[in-house]
């Protein structure tokens, strides 16, 4: 029997450690990633379509009669690739467009989330710059202003005082920086965040590893937010009744409201989370995989990821996916400069000389066939153990033996664990 035909959309680590987890699938023959990077080369054929072209990625998978398409980023699921590929026949790991709302609309989140009595931070919501500003006004400080719409995770602004907060509105509402569109204000809330991912269909929520991204540029949790420069699973600060609660009354109930109202999730539901002196409460969710997290935890998946996300894909049941023990921790390395402006193309070497897992975020391969950067962040080193101690100590002696004149990484990757 021929093995069946997968393509994963997208370019990052996130999809480089999807295309692994598929190709650990005994039942997958072929893998296509669009775009793709230089890892992902090594498991899949890579071609050169764009996430958000729906039309040509939608016309490669019914040439190349794809059996399932896998997405990453959310900017596909908001252009409409899960349901043009529906409509067209196509088996497709992936939210519809109003589904992918619970991330594209944080308006719509907050509002399901008090609809359905799931616990998050108080919030308004508000298109006028002055009924924004007087509520915000009345309000303690901190407050947290948020656009509306998707931001590349640029669009939140943690205000100290009123000249803060009237800056930030007047950004976003006046000047329409990242568009037209409104803010949510909500109160600022306080504890260790980490992220929930589950594979959801429908009411049914199929629960991953818990896992902790860390987003500010330098050690000590300082300098500018980025997209992420490390994770690890294995969280010491959550006990078995925290995840308990996180599963039943966060993903499970929102799983459910979602069906309730119309949008039943299909994909991946990802639970921003944080541990606050009154309990667990949301702080986002993304309609995807995380990026980094998605690295680190499936690594540790031991059953057919085909299975789950084709079962996810066409409503099918599924046996409860199952995890290794112990637990994976990931250290990105990103090009000097990041999250700012930063130079591409040097030569990256001694990456045969790693005996851990890497995946790749933005390499290409220069004409010579030279391993080159190509992003802001480059590649994450992922090592495994049995304590996070283990891990860590693991994954920075792997680091060492990457030689790159631009690169820089953290050295302090859970160090919540430690603390
Ligand atoms: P978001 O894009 O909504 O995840 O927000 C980005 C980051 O801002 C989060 O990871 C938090 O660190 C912080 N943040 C967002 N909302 C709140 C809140 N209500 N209270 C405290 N911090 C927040
Ligand atoms: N790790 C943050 C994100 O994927 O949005």
């Amino acid at each position: 029997m021929e093995g069946k035909t997968v393509l994963v959309v997208g370019s990052g680590g996130r999809e480089h450690a999807i295309v692994d987890a598929l190709s650990r699938s005994p039942q997958v023959g072929k893998i296509y990633c669009a775009p793709g990077n230089a890892g992902t080369l090594q498991q899949a054929e890579n071609v050169p379509l764009k996430d958000t072209d729906v039309e040509g990625l939608k016309a490669f998978a019914l040439e190349k009669k794809v059996d399932l398409t896998v997405v990453g980023p959310e900017s596909a699921l908001a252009a409409g690739i899960a349901d043009a590929f529906r409509a067209a026949g196509l088996k497709i790991f992936g939210h519809t467009r109003l589904a992918t709302a619970i991330e594209s609309s944080k308006e719509f989140a907050k509002g399901l989330m008090e609809r359905h009595g799931i616990p998050t931070a108080a919030y308004r919501a508000f298109s006028s710059y002055e009924e924004a500003l007087a509520y915000v006004s009345g309000r303690p400080f901190p407050a947290v202003i948020k656009y509306d719409g998707l931001a590349a995770g640029k669009g939140v602004v943690i205000a100290a005082n009123l000249e803060e907060a009237r800056a930030a509105l007047s950004d976003m509402l006046l000047d329409e920086s990242f568009g037209k569109g409104r803010v949510v204000i909500e109160d600022f809330l306080t504890g260790p965040e980490f992220s929930f991912l589950c594979f959801v269909d429908g009411p049914r929520v199929y629960p991953m590893p818990l896992s902790q991204d860390h987003k500010r540029a330098f050690d000590g949790d300082k300098g500018p937010n980025t997209g992420g420069m490390g994770a690890y699973t294995g969280l010491p600060f959550i006990t078995e009744e925290d995840r308990a609660f996180a599963y039943e009354e966060i993903m499970c109930r929102t799983a459910r409201a979602m069906c309730e109202e119309g949008r039943p999730l299909s994909g991946v539901l990802y639970g921003g989370l944080m541990k606050t002196p009154q309990g667990i409460k949301v702080i986002e969710f993304n309609a995807r995989f995380g990026d980094p997290e998605t690295e680190v935890v499936l690594p540790l998946l031991k059953s057919d990821m085909y299975d789950i996300c084709e079962a996810v894909a066409t409503g099918r049941w599924t046996e409860e996916p199952v995890w290794a023990d112990g637990i994976t921790l990931g250290v990105v390395l990103a090009s000097k400069g990041y999250p700012g402006s930063y130079k591409k193309g040097f030569p990256i070497n001694g990456m045969h000389r790693l005996g851990t897992r890497v995946y790749h975020m933005g390499t290409a391969l220069d004409p010579e066939g030279q391993l080159v950067t190509a992003g802001g962040r480059v590649m994450m080193v992922i090592a495994g153990g049995g304590t996070v101690a283990e891990a860590r100590e693991k994954v920075y002696r792997e680091v060492e033996k990457i030689e790159c004149e631009n690169l820089f990484y953290r050295k302090d990757i859970a160090h919540c664990a430690f603390e």
